[in-house]
């Protein structure tokens, strides 16, 4: 929760906004990077769970490569203190003008989704005398026991290849000269808090690694993707995810080949918790059997409630009554969907009392939106209120 001096400085401010605790970045990078250096694994943090420039400055800071899967995240983590070298470039639908801004950068790798692309980077490279180093984006067909919309490592899913597809890529990847294969790729979703998902994931890496093998093909890298989900529920008693027990997973189910790394791309984990958006009350509107606490922030702002039914915690930070009534916290937008929380217990509500929405830092500021032409939602950040 905030402390009062923190609520005093909210209070003076435009709403809505990001407030950023930055001290609590700083504390969930430093573990989640010791944890890792035991093991040897490189972490890249994906930028789509926050781009901000203060967030990424932080943590390039702190030495983590970037996961980008735009040619402008690929500019943004550059510009923002990232090593190029430590950039991987990933996505199914990259288009040529991206790709050759990754390979103007000379990036770590191009994370492969289809042959076609194989065959659109090899040519883009040639045109620059340049070879790109490439990983291929396997489908490893793993569940992630994650909402449908985030899960991606299924055959039905638009990600990756495909196992059956194995052989036609490899022989043509023997004529596409302008490509380096480095590395094997995998992603199977987001917001992961069973670890059993993590094991059955490395459990089909093996195999697949094993087949490579076979085939007198060792890359050098072996991402595993980002995934590990956070406490949404109980932000305050769970602010660092457990990076112990997801690295351990690791360590105990990965048979990594001799000379072969572990990357891993973790994006909510690293930056969801030290994000809330605050936001006024504007009205209090008393239905028959639902009270509304109309907020001045939305969808616009934070959609994930709209798109994926996600829960976050929510509290009124400024009431000091001891009375507690259920609210409906919606949004300004024309959309019925635009609501934050239904039957949420809050101390009694009024017009100017200040809200947070907690675990917001993680694709909060990144998908928002100017629909119904408002103003792009800004960061405050810790230390500088
Ligand atoms: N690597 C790849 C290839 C990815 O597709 C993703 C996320 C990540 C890494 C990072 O995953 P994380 O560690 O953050 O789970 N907008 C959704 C989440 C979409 C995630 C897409 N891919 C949400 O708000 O829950």
């Amino acid at each position: 929760m905030f402390e009062e001096k923190t609520i005093e400085a909210f209070r003076k401010l435009p709403t809505p906004f990001y407030y950023y605790d930055l001290d609590l970045l700083q504390a969930t990078l430093k573990i989640a990077m010791e944890e890792s250096t035991k093991h040897g694994y490189k972490l890249h943090y994906a930028l789509k769970a926050n781009s901000n420039p203060r967030i990424l400055q932080t943590i390039s800071k702190m030495g983590y490569g970037a996961d980008c899967v735009s040619g402008n995240e690929v500019s943004r983590a550059i510009e923002n203190g990232f090593d190029p070298k430590q950039v991987v470039f990933s996505g199914v639908g990259k288009s040529d003008q991206e790709i050759n801004v990754a390979l103007a950068q000379d990036i770590l790798c191009f994370n492969c989704e289809s042959l076609q692309e194989l065959e659109v980077i090899n040519g883009l490279a040639a045109g620059m005398g340049a070879t790109a180093d490439i990983a291929l984006r396997i489908n490893p067909n793993v569940h992630a026991f994650t909402h449908k919309y985030i899960t991606t490592g299924l055959e039905e899913n638009k990600f990756g290849i495909n196992p059956w597809e194995f052989d036609a890529i490899l022989e043509r990847l023997k004529q596409l000269r302008n490509l380096e294969l480095v590395g094997l790729h995998f992603h199977i979703g987001s917001q992961i808090t069973d670890l059993t998902a993590f094991k059955n994931l490395c459990v089909r890496v093996n195999e697949i690694n094993q087949w490579f093998a076979g085939q007198h093909i060792f890359p050098r890298i072996i991402n595993l993707g980002g995934g590990l989900g956070i406490d949404y529920h109980h932000p305050d008693d769970n602010l660092v995810p457990d990076f112990k027990s997801y690295f351990n997973v690791f360590r105990e189910f990965t048979e990594l080949l001799p000379g072969q790394e572990l990357h891993l791309e973790p994006g909510r984990a690293l930056v969801a918790q030290c994000g809330s958006l605050i936001t006024k009350v504007l009205y209090i509107k008393n239905g028959v059997n639902v009270n509304f606490a109309i907020c001045d922030a939305g969808m616009t702002e934070l959609i994930r409630p709209a798109l994926y039914q996600a829960f976050h915690k929510i509290q009124n930070i400024t009431s000091r009554s001891e009375e507690k009534i259920k609210y409906d916290v919606v949004g300004p937008i024309c959309e019925s969907s635009d609501c934050f929380g239904k039957s949420v217990l809050m101390p009694m509500t009024q017009r100017g009392d200040l809200v947070a929405i907690r675990s917001a830092g993680a694709y909060g500021e990144t998908m928002a939106s100017q629909y119904n032409l408002r103003d792009l939602v800004k960061g405050v950040y810790s230390g500088e209120i």
